[in-house]
């Protein structure tokens, strides 16, 4: 862990006074204790209370969200084309009734209430026909909403969510988008009924469903398994660190800063070298690894990604590659000249910051993929 004291006051003298007393060091001295504050802290940069319960994973994840995480992600988590998703989250649900019916439910209790239901899809495996069915070439699949009529003055038993006409003979995932159907249940979680699919010919009669068949949880492959893909934002847009100071107050933590948190804890400068040549402000690796943290059974990808960290020393005169400024150039000259005692060097810091990717398992087995901003360093300049 790279707790250093000299980084922290580097932090204070940058950043405006957040409501942080200044003796977390002496109140949290126990390494137990500093080692899981600390990895709890983490986690709720990673926007979580508890680590996901550590199951044994029998479901592989679904290849669409591998698929996703390879499309806005490289191989360490990075985001490699920003604003592709709309929102932060992506969260997978597998069918909870397994019914030989084309009847779906999910469980959407892992989703926050404060979460924006941005987009959700049903996403079916439609199967080769059994039969061969000469006389249609298409067919119309229409996906409902289905409500309790004893509940609620609602004499509605479904409601139409979304119908096309797909292809009798091809096979693959046909996508319907749900979102109203989501939000509903988000709101009133005991109106979630599910979903029901009917396929019609284009004459409006009820078609054989041994023709047109879609992959059932029960009795087809798991990769082929109905799923519900819902697109949110949970409103996080960084980690600044006046929004952790109020987190941190609400849930009583000690605040200890950490290694894998680089907007804190990157902020260092050597001071052990300021007698002999100090390095200049650079940006060096810092490779925050999720198997050493523990986070391994839980974490689909990546095992762990390079957060970097911004070190060196920031003196007079500071050239332009150190990206200044005004305020360090001012800073920097009124510590070479010793007018006022007490002033030091700028601080060497991260000046752009990437986001990262992390595709998990959560507490139900849902495969979520959620993106968090300002994780990398990727330039270290002096402020
Ligand atoms: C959804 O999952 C939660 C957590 O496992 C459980 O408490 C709840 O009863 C489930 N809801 C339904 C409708 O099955
Ligand atoms: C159903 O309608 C009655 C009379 O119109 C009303 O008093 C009642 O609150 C309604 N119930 C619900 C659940 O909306």
């Amino acid at each position: 862990m790279l707790l250093s004291f000299a980084a922290f006051v580097c932090a204070a003298a940058a950043r405006p006074p957040v409501h942080e007393p200044e003796d977390h060091f002496s109140a949290v001295n126990d390494p137990e204790q500093v080692r899981s504050a600390a990895i709890k802290r983490l986690l709720e940069v990673f926007g979580m209370d508890d680590p996901p319960a550590a199951h044994a994973h029998k479901q592989q994840p679904p290849q669409y969200m591998l698929d996703l995480y390879n499309t806005v992600a490289d191989a360490n988590g990075v985001t490699k084309v920003p604003n592709l998703l709309e929102g932060n989250t992506v969260r997978s649900f597998f069918d909870k009734l397994h019914s030989e019916q084309v009847e779906y439910r999910f469980n959407l209790s892992t989703v926050a209430r404060t979460e924006k239901v941005l987009t959700a899809e049903l996403h079916l495996f439609k199967l080769r026909p059994q039969a061969k069915l000469k006389q249609h070439h298409f067919c119309q699949v229409s996906v409902y909403q289905l409500f309790d009529t004893s509940r609620s003055n609602n004499t509605q038993e479904k409601k139409l969510l979304s119908s096309r006409l797909v292809p009798v003979h091809t096979t693959g995932w046909e996508v319907f988008t749900i979102t109203h159907a989501v939000r509903s249940w988000m709101s009133d979680d005991g109106s979630n009924l599910g979903l029901r699919v009917t396929v019609r010919t284009l004459g409006g009669s009820q078609m054989d469903m041994k023709a047109i068949r879609f992959a059932s949880g029960r009795s087809h492959h798991q990769s082929k398994q109905p799923m519900l893909v819902v697109f949110t934002d949970d409103g996080r847009r960084s980690t600044t660190l006046e929004n952790t100071g109020m987190i941190s107050a609400t849930s009583g933590l000690p605040h200890a800063p950490l290694a894998g948190s680089p907007s804190r804890s990157a902020r260092s400068v050597d001071y052990s070298e300021e007698e002999g040549v100090s390095l200049p402000c650079q940006r060096l690796p810092l490779y925050v690894d999720f198997e050493e943290i523990g986070w391994s059974g839980w974490i689909v990808s990546p095992r762990g990604y390079n957060a970097y960290h911004c070190k060196g020393s920031c003196p007079f005169p500071l050239g332009q590659n150190m990206k200044p400024t005004n305020h360090a150039t001012v800073q920097s000259i009124i510590n070479a000249l010793k007018l006022i005692k007490g002033i030091e060097t700028p601080c060497c810091v991260p000046e752009k910051l990437f986001s990262i990717n992390l595709l998990f398992f959560d507490d139900e087995e849902n495969v979520v993929l959620k993106q968090y901003n300002d994780m990398v360093a990727g330039s270290c300049g002096c402020h």
